[in-house]
């Protein structure tokens, strides 16, 4: 028998059975929250931020707690590692007294080391690469309203070609879906290593991935248009003014949205910025699903908490 998945540092590592699992729990407890309140019962969850958050700490505090556990949330400046202690030496210190690790910075690598010297399991709740936790709860709101069938529907991420474009890539190729991005041209596209990451899963999947530079043609149909801010956490001040004339064009428009297919769903992982990436009218408006996004960041998290900890995610290896 492999060996199940420890850690969630990427979302290319769950398989597509790890998220219909992870999901179907999550709808259960959307109903139920305390179905399985004794899971944690008497340990910690450790939840380490180097970067702002309201969402994924509110849900990752409330996930534990409706687990029966209790968090103990630390920022760089309450531990030694803002000192100059070893990222290993943290992990493992931090084994020695949580159930898992829930951690939200800036590198990526910060967090894979994490998750190699740590031996409970290690969360992504957000790099510069990657936001695996978000697209949890994006694609259960999706299936609610859509179904398990994906066929004959585009889901388009229009904006910034950032962390959440790219989980948005790979958690659709992996759930064999059609996905597109529409980014500017050159530097605010998607890495070429994550385009080609994603259509390898696609190959696989049966899904398809389509990256554009024309917001209007990714609009056409959709049955989702997501975007998101277009200056994340940690970018470059320097870069906001010729980011924001090169990414106007791709605002989320109500001209926009009377492209999409009869039925299409706006989303947004928030924050959001209106008159920015959307119109208030778009994202205060019928179409829009946000908030049902934000309330599944707690399901999804206590669902990736109860199965992580309990050893029954597979993994992609
Ligand atoms: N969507 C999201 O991750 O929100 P926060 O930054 O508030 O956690
Ligand atoms: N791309 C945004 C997402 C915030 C949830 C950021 O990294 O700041």
């Amino acid at each position: 028998m492999s060996t199940p998945l420890k850690d969630l540092l990427r979302t290319s590592d769950l398989s597509k059975s790890d998220i219909q699992m992870l999901l179907e729990t999550a709808g259960k407890f959307a109903k139920k929250p305390l179905q399985a309140k004794k899971t944690l019962a008497k340990r910690t969850v450790a939840i380490y931020m180097t970067k702002s958050s309201t969402r994924t700490r509110l849900a990752s505090e409330s996930a534990v707690a409706h687990l029966g556990g209790t968090p103990i949330f630390m920022r760089a400046d309450d531990l030694q590692i803002g000192r100059g202690e070893s990222i290993a030496d943290t992990a493992k210190v931090i084994s020695g007294f949580c159930s898992a690790l829930i951690v939200r910075t800036f590198a990526q690598s910060d967090v894979d080391e994490l998750g190699k010297y740590a031996s409970i399991p290690v969360i992504n709740a957000l790099t510069d690469d990657d936001h695996p936790t978000q697209l949890l709860a994006d694609w259960l709101t999706i299936t609610e309203r859509f179904g398990k069938s994906f066929k004959n529907r585009k889901f388009v991420y229009v904006g910034d070609g950032n962390n959440v474009a790219n989980a948005w890539l790979i958690m659709g190729a992996t759930m064999g879906a059609h996905v597109v991005v529409a980014t500017p041209q050159g530097k605010w596209a998607p890495k070429a290593a994550v385009v080609n990451q994603a259509n390898e899963i696609a190959k696989k999947s049966g899904g398809k991935i389509e990256i554009l530079t024309d917001p209007k043609s990714a609009a056409k149909g959709a049955s989702a248009i997501y975007t998101d801010v277009w200056m994340s956490m940690g970018d470059s001040e320097a870069d906001r003014n010729e980011k924001i004339s090169a990414l106007t064009p791709f605002s989320v428009t109500r001209e926009l949205m009377n492209l999409t297919a009869k039925d299409s769903i706006f989303m947004h992982c928030l924050p959001a910025h209106r008159g920015e990436e959307v119109a208030a009218d778009v994202i205060d408006g019928e179409q829009s699903v946000v908030w049902r996004q934000a309330f599944h960041r707690r399901t999804t998290i206590q669902s990736l908490l109860y199965h992580l900890t309990r050893g029954e995610l597979k993994g992609n290896k």
